[in-house]
């Protein structure tokens, strides 16, 4: 063989191996990577490692919570009492948030059934598998019916489910604070026996599913209902503000004739529906000054306001603002233009 060819072969060789080689990865050589993208997340992956600074010192993506702040719904987790015989006592105050309606105590059952029985029976008797067996010794009262039960502060069971008591451990893994309650409220049925439990009523509007409740019990749960509108109702408002139209100089801050019997008829519609608020935007008709543009804008939306509130519309949902130069940009020369934008603005929200 020629030198030549061999020459030749090594190279194509040689060239090949280096081509095999750079495409494997090894250690901390990824390889070559054709769209990495799709290897790599371009977003932050809460469970990856961030690079370290001053402010993220552990270099971690996903980051705590500020400290003392409550994750919305959760609040029921910041039980106050601390696992120890003060707390303990102080736990008789602590109060359930949990109606026992007939439909919470009957989940109570249930949740008891998995949760409770296999030591304290199915009727409290303290006769369930783990105490007939006599591998742990029951407690020291009874049964559920026994006084000691029926007399016990809802708030010391529920100190006693989430730490535990004695050989009884802490079932605060298993039950959320909600269902701790509704199982309180279960143990206190059997202790009083059916026909002497009350049950509390039902009541759809409290949303007992929030364990924020104890906390704060400002929430407001009409929620999205109010401030809802029909798509009829804004076009109608719009179409009103069209026709409430001032006057120009030198009256420019009084209404035309003509808009009155249209806003009559908004006073109307805005008394019909209580829920409504209304923004009042005041338009000017010609470019003036930044100050004198935001002067006559919201003396036009003060105007509409206090007509509306003299028809008996409720001033707190009347909202008068001033659009100052907005509408005026372009300097509008063409007088027709000036004269439909002497209005204002309405929206409904
Ligand atoms: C492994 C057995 C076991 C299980 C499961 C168990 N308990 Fe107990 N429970 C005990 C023992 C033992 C005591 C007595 C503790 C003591 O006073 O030292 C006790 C005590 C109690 C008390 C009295 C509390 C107090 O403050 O004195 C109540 C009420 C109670 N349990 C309810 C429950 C409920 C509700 C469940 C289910 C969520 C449950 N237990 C699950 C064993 C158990």
């Amino acid at each position: 063989m020629k030198l030549n060819t061999l020459l030749k072969y090594s190279l194509v060789l040689s060239i090949a191996s280096i081509g095999f080689t750079s495409c494997t990865s090894s250690g901390d050589n990824a390889g070559i990577e054709y769209a990495p993208n799709m290897y790599r997340s371009q977003a932050y992956e809460p469970f990856t490692q961030d690079h370290l600074s001053e402010y993220n010192p552990y270099g971690m993506t996903m980051r705590l919570p500020v400290r003392g702040t409550i994750a919305r719904g959760q609040g029921g987790y910041l039980y106050p009492h601390a696992n120890t015989g003060d707390g303990y006592e102080a736990s008789a105050s602590y109060a359930s948030w949990v109606p026992s309606t007939e439909k919470n105590v009957r989940e109570g059952e249930r949740l008891y059934t998995i949760n409770c029985q296999q030591c304290h029976g199915k009727s409290g008797g303290n006769d369930g598998a783990i105490f007939k067996s006599k591998k742990m010794p029951g407690p020291s009262w009874p049964n559920y019916q026994s006084e000691y039960i029926q007399t016990i502060p809802q708030g010391k069971i529920y100190h006693t489910i989430t730490y535990g008591k004695g050989l009884m451990g802490s079932h605060a893994a298993m039950l959320t604070p909600e269902e701790r309650w509704k199982v309180i409220s279960y143990v206190k049925e059997l202790s009083v026996g059916k026909e002497n439990f009350k049950y509390a009523e039902e009541v759809s509007s409290v949303n007992i599913n929030n364990g924020d409740a104890n906390l704060h019990n400002s929430g407001d749960n009409t929620g999205s209902a109010v401030g809802e509108f029909t798509p009829e109702m804004q076009t109608k408002v719009k179409s009103f503000a069209t026709r409430i139209l001032f006057q120009g100089l030198p009256k420019r801050k009084e209404l035309k004739n003509s808009s009155f019997a249209v806003l009559d008829e908004l006073a109307e519609m805005l008394k019909a529906n209580p829920n409504a608020r209304l923004k009042i935007i005041g338009n000017t008709g010609a470019t003036l000054t930044e100050a004198g543009a935001e002067t006559l804008g919201m003396d036009r939306a003060s105007t509409v306001k206090a007509y509306l509130i003299s028809k008996g519309v409720n001033a707190a949902k009347l909202n008068a603002q001033s659009a100052g130069n907005d509408k005026m940009d372009g300097n509008i020369v063409d007088a027709e233009a000036r004269s439909e934008n002497r209005n204002v603005e309405l929206i409904l929200y």
